[in-house]
């Protein structure tokens, strides 16, 4: 089991600088934040260290950024936290490393919280760099890992400086995640249902042959159910087929072909952008599918939505859902997931879109008994994969 952090004494922690490592790459629209759902879950941890007086330093990611982008700064999280988190003052400092952050570490009083600037604005965190890793090391004493979705890369952040100190411990989100998850990839309370749906078929096939001898059905949909149609033959005009992974595609449907259910109609269009879509059993020529059919909602409703027993978990939205035309297969699964939850099954939602789906939904986190604050490290950790950022810490 990872070491938690309610496994110290809080006398341990009193004055002590910690430096945790917390996922904030977080959507950004037009200089504000979109979904906060990463920076909500990280404040059990972070106010339960600054109320038994450590000084918190925040280290994080925010994107992709190549080098020092303004677009990337973590600021505007840091003007968030500070309107959430009443009871600490949070400060912001614009870099991660060197004197200007260890000066304005060493006027923090007990308490007090600091984030540090985008963690990617150097090269070197990704590179997993020694040097790097160890001037961030040096910030604090005790480190602390709540950036469950980011624990699949082997970052310095997440490895290289986490590794370098004595006292290695899991924040309460990550304890959280790592509880659902290992339960819904060792023993899921049966029966478990999967949806998946999306793009990327290559990223869901660990977790899928994790799951699926588990599994009493697994539902398709999106644009991954496509490649699984092609490979049955089934007609499916100018769709995305994922070429590469076809034989893959194939050989899951000889093995588990009785459990994978595939759409049966769909909604479809020349293109995302011409606004005509009409439903069709099999796809036209000059077609492409963007979303599951209402017959198709109808029987994945049923099998969804179930009788309160087992386990659902969806990962990926079932058409384009961000086009109001393409978005009634995802709205309604959503409410179907929505509905397990409400009649007692235990319901895990994973994926960046897929939350963002469920919120367009109307569907709240409440009616959920598991959001997944990952999208890549969820379908990692499901499949079995090394996980660094887990690696990195204390064992009780
Ligand atoms: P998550 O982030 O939840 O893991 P994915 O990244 O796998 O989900 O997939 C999300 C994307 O899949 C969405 O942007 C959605 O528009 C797209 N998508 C789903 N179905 C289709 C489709 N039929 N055609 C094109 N795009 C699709
Ligand atoms: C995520 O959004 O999945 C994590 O924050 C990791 O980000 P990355 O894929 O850019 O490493
Ligand atoms: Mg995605």
């Amino acid at each position: 089991m990872l070491k938690s952090i309610s496994s110290i004494e809080d006398s341990k922690y009193f004055g002590k600088t910690i430096l945790i490592r917390v996922d904030f790459n977080v959507s950004l629209s037009n200089g504000s934040i979109g979904e906060d759902y990463r920076i909500r879950m990280s404040l059990p941890t972070i106010e339960y260290l600054s109320k038994r007086g450590a000084k918190v330093i925040l280290a994080s990611h925010l994107g992709r950024p190549r080098g020092w982008q303004s677009g990337y700064s973590l600021e505007l999280v840091a003007q968030r936290l500070s309107s959430i988190i009443r009871t600490a003052k949070v400060g912001f400092v614009n870099n991660c490393i060197g004197n200007e952050v260890r000066e304005r570490i060493d006027r923090m009083g007990n308490g007090d919280i600091l984030l540090l600037e985008n963690l990617r604005f150097h090269k070197e965190e990704e590179a997993n760099d020694e040097e790097f890793s160890r001037q961030l090391a040096s910030l604090a004493s005790i480190y602390v890992n709540d950036a469950f979705s980011t624990s699949h890369r082997k970052h310095a952040s997440t490895y290289g400086a986490a590794k370098l100190f004595d006292t290695r411990l899991a924040g309460f989100n990550l304890d959280r995640e790592v509880e659902y998850l290992t339960m819904m990839k060792e023993n899921p309370i049966k029966p478990l249902k999967i949806l998946v749906g999306g793009v990327k078929i290559k990223d869901k096939i660990g977790a899928l042959e994790n799951l699926l001898p588990k599994a009493e059905k697994l539902l398709l949909g999106g644009a991954v159910a496509y490649t699984f149609l092609k490979a049955k033959g089934i007609k499916t005009g100018i769709s995305p087929i994922d070429e590469e992974h076809m034989p893959w595609v194939t050989k899951a449907l000889t093995t588990y072909g009785d459990k994978i259910l595939l759409p049966t109609d769909h909604i479809v269009a020349a293109s995302p952008n011409e606004g005509y879509a009409s439903i069709a059993k099999e796809i036209p020529d000059d077609f492409a599918g963007f979303d599951i059919g209402n017959e198709t909602v109808q029987r994945y409703s049923m099998e969804v939505g179930g009788d309160g027993s087992g386990t659902v978990f969806w990962n990926g939205p079932m058409g384009q859902f961000e086009i109001a035309l393409f978005s009634n297969g995802t709205i309604n699964m959503a409410k179907s997931v929505a509905l397990a939850f409400w009649r007692g099954s235990k319901t895990l939602i994973g994926g960046g879109d897929t939350l963002e789906a469920m919120k367009r939904s109307g569907v709240s986190e409440g009616e959920v008994s598991h959001v997944s604050t990952g999208g890549g490290a969820t379908l990692r950790f499901l499949a079995g994969d090394e996980m660094p950022g887990l690696d990195s810490i204390d064992r009780s």
